[in-house]
C-alpha cells in the first residue's frame, strides 16, 4: 500500500490532479473519496469526469445516491452520505465496481461493500479558505507517477 500526501492549493489544482487521473483510469478503477462537507469531494469528482471525456456538468448526487455518465469510459459518481445498508444491497456496487466504468464514491467510508483491490482512497482535508490536503493510500501502481508529480 502506498500513501501520498499533498496540499491543493486552489480548486482548480483539486480538479487539475483529478483530470489527470481520469485520463489514465482504466475500467474497473474507483475513487474512494472521504472528508467533511465542502473538503472538496465533488470537485475532484468534476475533475476525472472531465479526464474521462464527460462533457455533461457533474454535480453533487446527494438526493440521487448514482449518477452515470458517458465518457470515454461509463463513469459512475456516488453519495453513500445518506447510503443505509439496505439502499447498499439495492444498489449492488458491486456491479459497478466490476463492471466496465470508473466510479467515484462520496463519503465512501459509509459503505459496507467491500471495495476493490485497485481502490484508491483520497481523504480530503479543509486546512484553509483555499487549500486542501489530500492523503491517497492505494495499491493501483498505475497512478503513482502522477501523485508523485504533485507530491511536495
Ligand atoms: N483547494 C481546493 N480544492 C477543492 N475545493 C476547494 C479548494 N479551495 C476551496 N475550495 C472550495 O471548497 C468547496 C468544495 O466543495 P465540494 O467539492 O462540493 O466538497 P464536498 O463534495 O467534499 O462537500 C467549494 O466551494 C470549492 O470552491
Ligand atoms: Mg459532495
Amino acid at each position: 500500500m502506498s500513501q501520498f500526501q499533498f496540499v491543493s492549493r486552489s480548486t482548480e489544482e483539486t480538479m487539475g490532479i483529478a483530470e489527470r487521473l481520469g485520463q489514465e483510469a482504466e475500467a474497473g478503477d474507483l475513487f474512494a473519496l472521504d472528508g467533511d462537507l465542502g473538503a472538496g469531494k465533488t470537485h475532484f469528482s468534476k475533475g476525472l469526469a472531465k479526464g474521462l471525456g464527460v462533457e455533461a456538468m457533474v454535480n453533487s448526487p446527494t438526493f440521487t445516491i448514482l449518477k452515470v455518465y458517458n465518457g470515454r469510459l461509463p463513469f459512475y459518481h456516488i453519495d453513500a452520505y445518506r447510503l443505509d445498508e439496505n439502499e447498499e444491497e439495492e444498489l449492488g456496487l458491486d456491479e459497478y465496481m466490476d463492471g466496465d466504468g470508473v466510479t467515484a464514491v462520496e463519503w465512501a467510508g459509509n459503505l459496507q461493500t467491500q471495495l476493490p483491490s485497485r481502490r484508491v482512497i483520497i481523504t480530503f482535508k479543509r486546512t484553509a479558505e483555499q487549500e486542501r490536503e489530500l492523503i491517497v493510500c492505494t495499491d493501483n501502481t498505475r497512478f503513482e507517477q502522477i501523485f508523485k508529480e504533485f507530491t511536495d
